[in-house]
């Protein structure tokens, strides 16, 4: 049985995730969805606000657990028994830092490896950051998260616009 970690932030889950969510589950036996630390980001949602939000997105796929762990990413993984790390690439923009932490990974854990699916297409421009900018300053985010948590973040980027 192979299980795959998709590790990140998710301040909140996109619709762009959930794709590489949904193409990761075809290609493993299990994936856990695993919301981690990222100490460069200042979160708008809780650890446990943005596992529930993925938990609801990614309800209707069978083989898709989500779980949230505060410490590294590799010790996450050996403690799951994954053999792999997936992320998402959008663009040449996100290879410098994704290669830097796959290297990292590799020498912190040289029994997992990282393997990177590419963005569809039409979610290359999105970003968690991109839905709270654009949802901020009014704009549109329907296309941009999945339906059944949109009020949610919208309720979020409501309380935070009230903060500015
Ligand atoms: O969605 P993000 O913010 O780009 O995801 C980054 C994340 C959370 C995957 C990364 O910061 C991470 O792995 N954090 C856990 C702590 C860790 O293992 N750090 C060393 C990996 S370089």
């Amino acid at each position: 049985m192979t299980t795959a970690i998709y590790p990140g932030s998710f301040d909140p889950v996109t619709v762009g995730h959930l794709d590489i969510i949904k193409r990761a589950a075809k290609l493993f036996d299990r994936v856990i969805v695993a919301v981690l630390v990222n100490v460069e980001k200042k979160p708008w949602f809780t650890i446990e606000e943005r596992t529930e939000l993925l938990k609801k997105a990614a309800a209707g796929i069978d083989n898709v657990e989500v779980a949230s762990f505060d410490g590294l990413l590799v010790d996450f993984a050996a403690r799951q028994n994954a053999s792999a790390i997936v992320k998402g690439l959008r663009a040449v923009s996100d290879f410098e830092y994704e290669f830097q932490m796959a290297l990292t990974n590799r020498k912190l854990d040289n029994n997992i490896e990282t393997v990177f699916l590419t963005s569809s297409a039409e979610n290359t421009y999105l970003s968690s950051s991109i839905v709270k900018q654009v949802g901020l300053l009014g704009g549109d985010i329907s296309t941009f998260v999945p339906d059944c948590i949109k009020d949610e973040i919208l309720l979020r980027i409501k309380q935070r616009s009230k903060m500015i």
